[in-house]
């Protein structure tokens, strides 16, 4: 018997680098991994829900709603049997829910139900990446176990340059998959 592909949760926030999730969830897949959606309302302004329902074959909770289908989950289903979450792009707001234990969307909910690593790759403006608000944060997390993608340097969709990008998808895919034992 094949072993059951793993399934990773993909949690998208409301960053510019959304669309990037995308191509992100297909990497996933060309790993064999069986990917799961889940959107903070904020992230469908950016990319809608039906990409990556398109994409995964698996319904996609936004904000506090999931879509109400005969496999339907509750904000706690998503979180089990994952053999890893991650978050990316994570968002400053985000990465602040998470660090203080928010459960006010399906995402948080997931995260904080969640008995598997979980991964952040944040991605903001070099300012915001700079404040100490978000690098407390990202401390907390981290003290947690959670494993952080930093992001990369370069000229941002902002036009800025510094710190900020969403790190590669490459790199991304590799942590997970270091996270879940496959590389
Ligand atoms: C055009 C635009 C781009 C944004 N890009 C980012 C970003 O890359 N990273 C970030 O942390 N916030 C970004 N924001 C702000 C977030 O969308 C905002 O903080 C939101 O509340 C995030 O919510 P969420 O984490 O629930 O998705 C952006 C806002 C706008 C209007």
């Amino acid at each position: 018997m094949p072993e059951p592909a793993p399934k990773i949760v993909l949690g998208v926030t409301g960053s510019i680098a959304a669309y990037k999730a995308a191509e992100l969830a297909r990497g996933m897949q060309k790993r064999n991994w069986d990917v799961w959606v889940v959107m903070t309302a904020c992230a469908a302004q950016y990319v809608g829900p039906l990409t990556f329902r398109a994409l995964t074959d698996h319904p996609v909770p936004c904000g506090f709603f999931a879509e109400r289908e005969p496999e339907t989950y509750s904000h706690l289903d998503l979180s089990a049997g994952a053999a890893a979450m991650v978050v990316a792009p994570c968002s400053a707001q985000t990465l602040a829910r998470l660090a203080h234990g928010f459960a006010d969307d399906v995402l948080s909910c997931t995260a904080l139900a969640l008995a598997a690593p979980l991964l952040v790759a944040p991605a903001m403006n070099t300012r915001m990446w700079n404040h100490p608000a978000v690098q407390e944060n990202l401390a907390t997390l981290k003290r947690r176990g959670a494993l952080v993608v930093a992001p990369g340097s370069g000229e941002l969709a902002c036009g800025d340059v510094g710190a900020g990008r969403l790190a590669e998808l490459g790199e991304i895919l590799q942590a997970v998959a270091q996270a879940i034992g496959e590389s």
